[in-house]
């Protein structure tokens, strides 16, 4: 038996790494169970820390900070994967993380990822790692146009990305090789972008929840939509590449895989992220188990819940600037479930709360979505 098979019961303080409102829907989650919640975070009154029962100010990689985090907890987890992997090395010595620091060091790396992800025998968009702009020139023949840089480190909502059309656009890379090494992956002309969030258990018990379609705009994710509108023999591959992935990493936790769809129905993995993602919100009222609760379940050796959907459902993300309009007609929005993360500024593409619409259909709720002014404008950069 592994290590990572300690059961927490309620009572039991759970210590999240980030504030922000991944950590704080999972502490909803917890709570509800009668855990507490401890977050570490840099600034204070963040997301997490307003639900909360211990607040801990204090950088990622500052370990004092941490060591009072681990103090004070049963078991700790992560909301984001941008925290040193050293750091959390260390701190699995020091305290419980049944999710181990192996899933974060790779996840938080692209060229580490992708071959992750080979090495489970799954399909990536065909990639040449890059050190150097002398390497783009050469490696660029190889990958072919278009093609997209991405830096192997730190990037999130298409920040630290590139798309190289032609010739002309190499130069450039120069701005993202400053930041270390770089993925150099083929275009995708894909279909449709879908997700599957999978949760496994130290003893390999695993559940899935439903293939969620995702509409990003302008690289931020817009809309999940569930069931996705894709064949069902489609469904049941994608469901199996992020089995097939999770069983390879020893998967202890939660863990989104986003994928491409091509036009000929081939998937592509295009990248992985080992905590509750965005484009599993929707399962906070469609399913019979949320994903946060899913993973609060896992990490605590309790039996994984059903992610059974009880009803078609729209998920559609409120950034900054969709939050004046949201409030003239939150009056009239009987049936919209409203989350919001308790962000004090409203700034231009910050997330700062989804909406999730439960209907008989996918397009009785898109035309509803449609037919409210919080997203005007949107439509026209579908795809960009
Ligand atoms: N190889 C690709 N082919 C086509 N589209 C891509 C490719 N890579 C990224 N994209 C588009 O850019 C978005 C953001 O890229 P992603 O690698 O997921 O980075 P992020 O970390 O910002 O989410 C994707 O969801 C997809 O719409
Ligand atoms: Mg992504």
């Amino acid at each position: 038996m592994s290590l990572y098979n300690k059961t927490i019961l309620p009572g039991s303080t759970i210590g999240i790494i980030g504030g922000g409102q991944l950590g704080r829907m999972l502490a909803l989650a917890a709570k509800a169970q009668g855990f507490r919640i401890a977050v570490l975070e840099p600034t204070a009154d963040s997301p997490c820390a307003q639900v909360a029962d211990v607040e801990v100010i204090g950088a990622y990689d500052d370990r004092e900070a941490i060591t009072k985090l681990a103090a004070v907890s049963d078991v700790i987890t992560y909301e984001f994967e941008n925290i040193d992997a050293e750091t959390l090395r260390w701190i699995c010595e020091q305290a419980y993380v049944p999710q181990g620091p192996a899933l974060l060091a790779i996840t938080q790396d692209r060229i580490k990822e992708k071959a992750a992800i080979r090495q489970a025998g799954v399909e990536v968009a065909p990639y040449e790692i890059i050190e150097s702009m002398a390497d783009l020139f050469l490696k660029i023949n190889k990958v072919g146009y278009p093609a997209v840089l991405k830096t192997a480190r730190g990037g999130y909502d298409g920040k630290g990305q590139l798309v190289i059309k032609t010739e002309h656009d190499l130069a450039k890379g120069e701005a993202l090789l400053e930041h270390g090494a770089c993925v150099l992956e083929q275009w995708i002309p894909f279909e449709k972008e879908i997700s599957v969030i999978v949760t496994r258990k130290p003893d390999g018990e695993t559940a899935i929840f439903p293939v969620g379609e995702n509409i990003h705009v302008e690289n931020i994710l817009h809309q999940t939509i569930v069931p996705a509108r894709i064949s069902t023999s489609l469904q049941l591959r994608a469901v199996e590449k992020a089995k097939q992935i999770a069983d390879s990493l020893g998967l202890v936790g939660i863990l989104a895989v986003e994928m491409f769809v091509t036009e000929e129905g081939t998937i592509y993995i295009n990248e992985l992220a080992p905590r509750p993602h965005n484009s599993g919100h929707y399962s906070i009222e469609a399913c019979v188990t949320s994903q946060f609760e899913q993973h609060i379940r896992a990490i605590c050796n309790w039996p994984l819940g059903s992610t059974e959907l009880l009803k078609p459902v729209v998920m559609v993300n409120l950034l900054g600037e969709h939050l004046d309009k949201l409030f003239e007609e939150i009056p009239a929005l009987a049936d919209w479930k409203i989350h919001l993360y308790g962000k004090k500024e409203a700034k231009l593409k910050r997330k700062m709360g989804h909406v999730i619409l439960l209907r008989d259909s996918i397009e009785e709720a898109l035309t509803e979505v449609e037919a409210s002014q919080i997203w005007s404008g949107v439509k026209e950069k579908i795809g960009g």
